[in-house]
Formats: structure tokens, C-alpha cells, sequence
């Protein structure tokens, strides 16, 4: 645990009867998607919400917080360059249980599928402290892809005691697996929440001014650590091909942080003219490229439903997918890291006009954008019924809102 960890008063229960509630987040895509939720817990007064940061990104943690006017109460710093999973793994463990003994809470929050979420629950479930998992329910079914997200969100899910599934089919898949159909609710993704609330507060951005306006541009992103080496740089000459084969075309690559992947990058498409390298970029930024952009290329979870919010196509990089909604309403195409298949299928984008209009009417499967106030009512009735504990074993159709399709 890093020294001064803990920021202010002790919080809590024992000080004030009011329920404490604390919001852990490690990587940019948790503060991303947490921030809508913070943002609308702390507009109620029944409850004392604190941010827990684990700093498993160090920078794109507190770049994506701040894009939302969001400050760490506490910071356990446990980043380190090339990290291993154990190293994640134990000192968040660590870190968040010191903060938990030294703060007692009422419920954690966690989300999605990182090693934070998973060292961060297991903390909170030592303490027997409710968990609550915010984009839960997600299944690719094969626990080697994504590596190591799929074994960390089933294994989240057998921590926690409020689910917030975005979709019918990720609340179905839980309920498959026997949790308590009381505990789940289908709520939408509150990555949409937070694309919106940024659209919303819409700025211009610098970042493409080297492009023709009306060139046709390209947004690719990789990370995945399943995708290190051979993967990535079939990628990566897929994009070298598409650069060759359509003259006009531009291609925006905003670098994760991670070296291993930054560089390989950077290497693989190094003296290819029309590519535009940038550092991470700032939400908001990031949306208005997205938005600006005809088509992504991504390995990333968030951007696949971004895109279909945006009706903007998006080829997944990726094998299989924790998302079907994408498939099944075809708002994404899943084209894995073959070279060919991504060459193909970005050339179609950008010839067959028909093929790539008819992405505009797919529908957006993830969410409405009101996710997180349903989340926030949610926990509210929890608390004033101490843990539904007098409710009927019945399936909560009433309290999350179908998504809208
Ligand atoms: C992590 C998550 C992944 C998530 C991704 C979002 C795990 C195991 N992986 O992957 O699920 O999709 O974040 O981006 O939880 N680094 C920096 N500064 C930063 C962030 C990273 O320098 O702000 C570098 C460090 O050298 C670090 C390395 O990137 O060791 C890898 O970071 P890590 O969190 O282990 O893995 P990601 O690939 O970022
Ligand atoms: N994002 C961003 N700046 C960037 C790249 C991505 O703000 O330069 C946002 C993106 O809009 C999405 C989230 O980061 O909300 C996705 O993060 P990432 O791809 O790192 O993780 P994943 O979603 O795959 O877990």
C-alpha cells in the first residue's frame, strides 16, 4: 500500500448512519463507464460515495476521471512499468483491504472484467461487504479470450450481490449460471451514459488537424493482450495494405500507454505516410474522432459499443466476442486479426456505399443512456429494504428497463 493513501476524514457507517458506499476503479475503460454512476450517486444526499483508485494506469486513469470533473479520494498507485498480473493482482488485493479496514463501508462498487475488479471484490467479499458489479453478466464463454477479462468478470460474478447486467442477454447468461434472479438487473451500458453526457458537452479538437477534411478517415485501436505479437502485426499490415490499396485514405491510431503494444505498433507502420499516432487521447477528444471518423477498427470492448451508439461501423479485431448484441443486430462485423479478412471488409466500408449506409439503421443494443440512474434507484431500494430481504423470489423485470433496440 502506498504511503498516504488516505485522503480526509474516516468515512462511513460508524460516523454517520448514512451508507458508505465506494466506487474502486483501476483502468481507463472502469473510469470511463464509472464515471456517469459516481456523478449521480454524489447527486444523492442518501448516501457517502467515495472513489477508490487503484492506479493500475497511472495516466489513463486519472486522464478519463478528469474528463468528468472526477477526483481519486484516495490513489493506491500500484502501477508499475510492464507489469505481471500477479503484481496487479496482490497489490490490489492489499491496497483496497487496507483502505476497507481503515475505511468501513457499506457496499463496493466494481466494474466490468480488469484485475482491479477482480482484486477489488475479492477485498470487499473478505470483509463481507456487498459487491456490487456494474456491467456484469458478459460471457465469451472461452475463459482463454479475452485473456485474462473472462476468467476475471465469472469470477467477479460469483463474488457479488447486486448485478448490473446492460443487456438482456448478459442478465440471461447470469441467471443461467443459478445467481439470484432478485440480485440481477438489466440496466444498459454506462458507457452510453457517458458518450452521451460528453456529446452533450461537445468541444472542437485538434487532434486531426493535419487531415483533409474531406479525406476519408479510419479509427484504429488495439490492446488486447491475447493480440501481443503475430496478432498485432497481421493487424498492423492489414492497415499498411488498406493504406496502399486507397490513396485518399487516412488512418488515426491513438497509442495505448502499454510499450508492448505501442511499440510494436509504432514499428509495424513506421514511414507509412497518412497515419496519425497520437498519445491517449482524452474522452472527449476521442469521441469527436470516433464521430468524425467513417468506420473503427478495435479490439477494445468500450469502442464496440460506442460505435453502434455513434451508428458507426466497427470491424472487431478479435476471435469471438463477449458482445453478440453487436453481431446479432450487426452493428459490428468480427473480423479477428486474419489480414486478409480485415483488408476485405474495410475495402467493402469503403466502396460499397449501400453496405456501409445500412450500418446508420442497426439499432444500438447497449444502452439508452439512462443506465446509471437506474443503477442509482436501484441501490437505493437495497438499502431501504435492507438488502431486499423481504422481497419475492421474483425476476426484477420492473426495475431495469429493457435497452432500447
Ligand atoms: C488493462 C486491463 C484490460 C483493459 C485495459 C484497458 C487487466 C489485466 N488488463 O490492460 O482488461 O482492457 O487495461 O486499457 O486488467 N501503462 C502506462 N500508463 C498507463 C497505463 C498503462 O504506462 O496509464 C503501461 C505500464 O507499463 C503498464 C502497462 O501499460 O505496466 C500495462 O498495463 P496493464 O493495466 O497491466 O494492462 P493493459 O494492457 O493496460
Ligand atoms: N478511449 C479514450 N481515449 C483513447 C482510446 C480510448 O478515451 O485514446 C476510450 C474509449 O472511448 C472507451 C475506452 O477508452 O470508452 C476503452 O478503453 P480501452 O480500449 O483501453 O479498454 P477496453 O474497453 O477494451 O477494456
Amino acid at each position: 500500500m502506498s504511503e498516504g493513501f488516505m485522503e480526509g476524514s474516516l468515512i462511513g457507517r460508524v460516523q454517520t448512519g448514512t451508507p458508505a458506499l465506494v466506487c474502486v476503479v483501476g483502468t481507463r475503460p472502469e473510469a470511463i463507464k464509472m464515471a456517469p454512476l459516481i456523478l449521480k450517486l454524489r447527486e444523492c444526499p442518501d448516501f457517502r460515495v467515495r472513489v477508490l483508485a487503484s492506479g493500475q494506469h497511472a495516466d489513463m486513469l486519472h486522464q478519463a476521471l478528469s474528463d468528468f470533473g472526477i477526483r481519486a479520494d484516495a490513489d493506491l498507485c500500484v502501477m508499475k512499468d510492464r507489469q505481471t498480473l500477479d503484481h496487479i493482482t496482490s497489490a490490489v488485493l492489499e491496497g483496497v483491504g487496507g483502505f476497507l479496514d481503515a475505511n468501513p463501508q457499506d457496499m463496493l462498487l466494481v466494474h466490468g472484467d480488469t484485475t482491479t475488479t477482480l482484486s477489488a471484490a475479492l477485498a470487499g467479499f473478505y470483509r463481507n461487504i456487498p459487491v456490487v458489479h456494474v456491467e456484469a453478466g458478459l460471457r465469451s464463454r472461452d475463459m482463454t479470450r479475452p485473456f485474462p477479462e473472462e476468467a476475471n468478470r465469472v469470477l467477479v460474478d460469483r463474488l457479488a450481490t447486486l448485478y448490473f447486467a446492460p443487456t438482456r442477454q448478459s442478465a440471461d447468461n447470469l441467471l443461467a449460471e443459478g445467481a439470484d434472479a432478485r440480485r440481477v438487473f438489466v440496466t444498459g451500458n454506462t458507457v452510453i451514459d457517458a458518450l452521451f453526457w460528453t456529446l452533450e458537452h461537445r468541444r472542437e479538437t485538434e487532434v486531426l488537424r493535419d487531415v483533409p477534411a474531406d479525406a476519408p478517415l479510419v479509427l484504429m485501436t488495439a490492446h488486447r493482450r491475447e493480440s501481443w505479437g503475430e496478432p498485432l502485426v497481421r493487424v498492423c499490415k492489414a492497415v499498411r495494405g488498406l493504406l496502399e490499396r486507397h490513396a485518399e485514405l487516412w488512418v488515426v491510431i491513438p497509442l495505448h500507454k502499454n510499450p508492448v503494444v505501442r511499440n510494436a505498433i509504432r514499428e509495424e507502420l513506421k514511414n507509412c505516410a497518412r497515419v496519425v499516432f497520437t498519445e491517449p487521447l482524452n474522452y472527449p477528444d476521442f469521441v469527436a474522432v470516433m464521430n468524425r471518423s467513417l468506420f473503427i477498427m478495435s479490439d477494445s470492448g468500450g469502442i464496440q459499443e460506442e460505435a453502434s451508439a455513434l451508428r458507426k461501423p466497427v470491424l472487431i479485431l478479435r476471435e469471438l466476442s463477449e458482445r453478440p448484441e453487436a453481431l446479432t443486430m450487426g452493428t459490428g462485423v468480427l473480423v479477428g486479426t486474419n489480414r486478409e479478412r480485415i483488408g476485405e471488409e474495410a475495402s467493402r466500408l469503403l466502396t460499397d456505399s449501400a453496405w456501409f449506409a445500412s450500418f446508420s439503421e442497426r439499432g444500438m443494443p447497449f444502452g439508452d443512456g439512462s443506465a446509471s440512474k437506474r443503477i442509482v434507484n436501484v441501490i437505493g431500494k437495497y438499502f431501504a429494504a435492507k438488502g431486499f430481504e423481504n422481497e419475492s423470489n421474483e425476476k426484477n423485470d420492473d426495475e431495469g428497463v429493457p435497452v432500447q433496440v
